[in-house]
């Protein structure tokens, strides 16, 4: 395994499904230009995930898979599941196998910064005056809840079924994910949301004692509310730049953050981390888009790169440390949407390739002098 200080660095990029192995492709000449302009350098290697890897080895998450991204210092992901693979009774399925890595990999907290960008409020559904001073990040607890409780379906004596998912939370869960949050909280604007349902479910009061012990004994300088999640649902698209950060548990976390991504003006430029226990400075990661496999522009050459783009510059910030070279990527980005390298789900023309063209050719000539938004 290569350490930071070496500045070699190994990547283990997971294509996945439909648009997966088109928009990761391009990430990757991203990060290997901006991690060569950094002085670093990067070791790819490919790994299979999701329906690929159901159908040449039979499960979602082929255990080398596993071994090569343990042995990384992150992990690049396009996305998983498609048609092909969803047929309700099947046994396999390729969203098991992204489940499976992110608990493998100990990935419980998940990071997805909302920041809709001046040149795209044209994009989105809301008025511009809403988006106005918009900039939160949802931190959503990754590995626990609803997702991985105990599942099961039974039939019942009248011919009709039953099935259950529980959901269960306990202290350590909560307090590591509020610490994320307030962190985060600390080197923004100091404000920290924390969501649940506490007004009808017993693990989200369990989730507003432990955020409240938390940020008060650890966090004082944080200023923490707490809002139900049907609220904050709302507020998210009536009032979006009251929000900081918000951290919030796994399933209400999946729902939010894909409302809060009409705020950017398409879900193709919404990038996550999904980082596992802080080690010397930096965090094992897993990086993604938000957007699934669109199966429907899968192989076209038109799909979105800027979620992989951007998620590729928060694995060069959290994972490798290399803050520096996140920035330039990031300015990069919206340098390129700005002057008009837009694929057409932003309601212009480029291909997917002519996109990162435009991000490489901006990467280059501005790499040197310090980028700011
Ligand atoms: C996400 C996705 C996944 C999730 C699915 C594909 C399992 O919706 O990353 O938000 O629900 O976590
Ligand atoms: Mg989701």
């Amino acid at each position: 395994m290569s350490t930071n200080s070496s500045r070699d660095f190994t990547v283990v990029l997971l294509p996945g499904d439909g648009i997966g192995p088109e928009v990761v492709a391009q990430a990757r000449r991203v990060l290997a230009a901006s991690a060569a302009e950094s002085g670093a350098s990067i070791t790819f290697r490919e790994g299979l995930i999701g329906g690929a890897a159901i159908d040449a080895t039979g499960t979602a998450l082929p255990d080398r898979t596993t071994a090569a991204c343990l042995a990384a210092d992150a992990v690049l992901l396009g996305a998983v599941g498609g048609p092909k693979w969803d047929d309700p009774s099947a046994r396999v399925r390729p969203e098991q196998g992204l489940l499976a890595i992110r608990r493998a990999l100990g990935l419980y907290a998940n990071l997805r910064p909302v920041r809709p960008h001046p040149s795209l409020v044209d994009a989105s559904p809301l008025r511009a005056e809403r988006l106005a001073g918009v900039d939160l990040m949802v931190v959503r607890e990754l590995t626990g809840g609803i997702y991985f409780g105990d599942k099961g379906v039974e039939a019942l004596p009248d011919g009709s079924e039953r099935a259950h998912d529980l959901c269960s939370y306990d202290t350590a869960e909560i307090e590591r994910i509020v610490r994320v949050g307030a962190e985060l909280a600390r080197q923004r604007r100091g404000r920290l949301t924390s969501v649940d349902k506490a007004n009808v479910l017993e693990t989200s009061r369990l989730w507003r004692r432990v955020a409240t012990r938390v940020v008060a004994a650890e966090f004082p300088d944080v200023a923490l509310d707490h809002q139900l999640v049907d609220s904050c649902a709302m507020q998210l698209v009536t009032n979006p730049s009251r929000f900081d950060v918000i951290v919030t548990e796994n399933m209400f976390g999946d729902i939010l953050t894909d409302e809060a991504a009409v705020l950017t003006g398409s879900i193709g430029v919404l990038p996550s981390a999904s980082l596992g226990a802080p080690r010397a400075g930096t965090r094992m990661g897993l990086y993604e888009p938000i957007h699934g496999s669109a199966p429907d522009i899968a192989g076209r050459g038109i799909a979105n790169p800027v979620g992989t783009i951007l998620s590729a510059a928060l694995l060069l910030r959290y994972s490798l440390g290399l803050e520096a070279a996140a920035r330039a990527v990031e300015h990069a980005v919206w340098g390129a949407v700005s002057s008009g390298a837009r694929t057409p789900d932003l309601g212009g023309r480029a291909s997917t390739t002519e996109v990162a063209d435009a991000v490489l050719e901006l990467l280059e000539s501005t790499v040197r002098q310090p980028a700011a938004r």
